[in-house]
C-alpha cells in the first residue's frame, strides 16, 4: 500500500529510459514531478515515453483514465536545472558516465539549497564517487530502479560510508511511498543484484564458450530447472551485452576475481555490435522480434 508523500515535490534530471520511468513512477504516486533534459527532442522522446507507458496501463485496467490524467499533469517537462528550484530530492537518471554525472551533481549543489537530497540511479559508478563532485555527501545516496521503471517492483537504496542515517530512512520511506519495495545496500560494485546477477550471466557465456550446451538448452535449463522467467542469454540480450560488459569490467577492475571478468566471447560480439534485442542481434537473431531464433553458433565445429 502506499504511504502519504515524503517531499513536496520530486525533481528528475534525465527523461530516457530510466528517467522517464522513475518521473512516471513519482507522478502517479502524487508527487509534482519537475522533469530536466539537456535538448527538445530527448524531452519530447522522453514525454512520449510515459504517454505510451501509461496508456498501456489503462489499455490493462490497471489506471483508470482520470488516474493516467492526473499523473500526466503532476508533471512538468523544462530543459533548465534552476527549475528544480523547491524540489527537496533529486533522482539522477542520465546517461551512465562519471565525467558527466559528476559535473551535473556539482552544479545541482552550488544550485540546491543545503538541505536538498541528491540521488543516483547508476548502476556501476561508486555512489561515494558521485558524492564526492558535491559539498553534501551526508545528504547524497543511490536510488537503484530496474527496467521497466513502471513495472519492476524493487528499488536499491544504496548508502555510502558518509550517508546521514535519517536521510537514507527517508529515501526508503520515499520508495515505499511509490509502491516499491526497498532494499538496503552499500556502495559496492553491483550494489546486490548485479553483484549477484552478473557472474551468473557472465558463466551462462563460458558455459556456451566452453560447449556445456547449446544457447537453446542452457536458457531451457535455467528456465525449466530453475523456475526463472526466462533464460540467461535471453535475459543477456533484453539487458544489452554492451551494458553488461561494461558493468562487468568495473566489477572486475574492483575485486580482480575472475568470475567478474567478461568472458572473450562477450567481448567479440560487443566489438562486432551484436548487443542484443536492440541491436537485432545477440544470442538470438531478432530480424522477427516476435519470433527470435538463436544465431548462428559461436563454438568453433558447431554448424550455425
Ligand atoms: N537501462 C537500464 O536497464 C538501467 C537500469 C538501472 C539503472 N540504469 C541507469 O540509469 C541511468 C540512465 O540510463 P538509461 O538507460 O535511462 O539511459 P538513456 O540513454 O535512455 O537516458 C539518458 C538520458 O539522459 C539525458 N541526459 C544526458 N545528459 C544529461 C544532462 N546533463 N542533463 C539532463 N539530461 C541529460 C539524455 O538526453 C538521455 O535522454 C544510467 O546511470 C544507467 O546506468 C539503467
Amino acid at each position: 500500500m502506499k504511504e502519504t508523500r515524503v517531499f513536496e515535490r520530486v525533481g528528475v534530471v534525465g527523461c530516457g529510459l530510466m528517467g522517464s520511468g522513475i518521473a512516471q513512477v513519482c507522478a502517479s504516486a502524487g508527487y509534482p514531478t519537475q522533469v530536466v533534459e539537456l535538448e527538445a527532442a530527448p524531452l519530447e522522446r522522453g514525454r512520449a515515453l510515459i504517454r505510451k507507458s501509461l496508456d498501456r496501463l489503462r489499455a490493462k485496467n490497471q489506471l483508470t483514465p482520470e488516474q493516467a490524467e492526473s499523473a500526466l499533469g503532476r508533471l512538468q517537462f523544462c530543459l533548465r536545472l534552476e527549475d528544480l528550484d523547491g524540489c527537496p530530492l533529486i533522482i539522477e537518471a542520465i546517461v551512465e558516465n562519471p565525467t558527466q554525472k559528476r559535473a551535473l551533481f556539482t552544479r545541482l549543489d552550488q544550485l540546491a539549497p543545503p538541505n536538498t537530497i541528491l540521488a543516483s540511479n547508476t548502476s556501476s559508478i561508486s555512489i561515494t564517487e558521485l558524492a564526492t563532485a558535491t559539498r553534501r555527501p551526508e545528504r547524497f545516496l543511490g536510488m537503484h530502479f530496474f527496467n521497466p521503471v513502471p513495472v519492476m517492483k524493487l528499488v536499491e537504496v544504496v548508502r555510502t560510508l558518509a550517508t546521514d542515517e535519517a536521510v537514507f530512512q527517508q529515501a526508503l520511506t520515499f520508495a515505499a511511498s511509490l509502491g516499491k519495495t526497498a532494499v538496503r545496500t552499500s556502495d559496492r560494485p553491483g550494489f546486490i543484484v548485479n553483484r549477484l546477477l552478473v557472474p551468473y550471466l557472465l558463466d551462462a557465456v563460458r558455459a556456451l564458450e566452453e560447449g556445456v550446451g547449446t544457447i537453446e538448452d542452457i536458457d531451457a535449463g535455467m528456465k525449466l530447472g530453475c523456475g526463472h522467467p526466462m533464460g540467461p542469454l535471453t535475459l543477456l540480450d533484453f539487458v544489452g551485452l554492451d551494458t553488461t560488459y561494461f558493468i562487468a569490467n568495473i566489477m572486475f577492475d574492483e575485486f580482480r576475481e575472475r568470475r567478474f571478468a567478461p568472458p572473450t566471447l562477450l567481448k567479440r560480439m560487443v566489438l562486432a555490435g551484436w548487443h542484443g534485442r536492440k541491436s537485432g542481434r545477440g544470442f538470438y537473431d531478432y530480424s522477427d522480434p516476435e519470433h527470435p531464433r538463436p544465431a548462428r553458433a559461436f563454438v568453433a565445429g558447431q554448424q550455425g
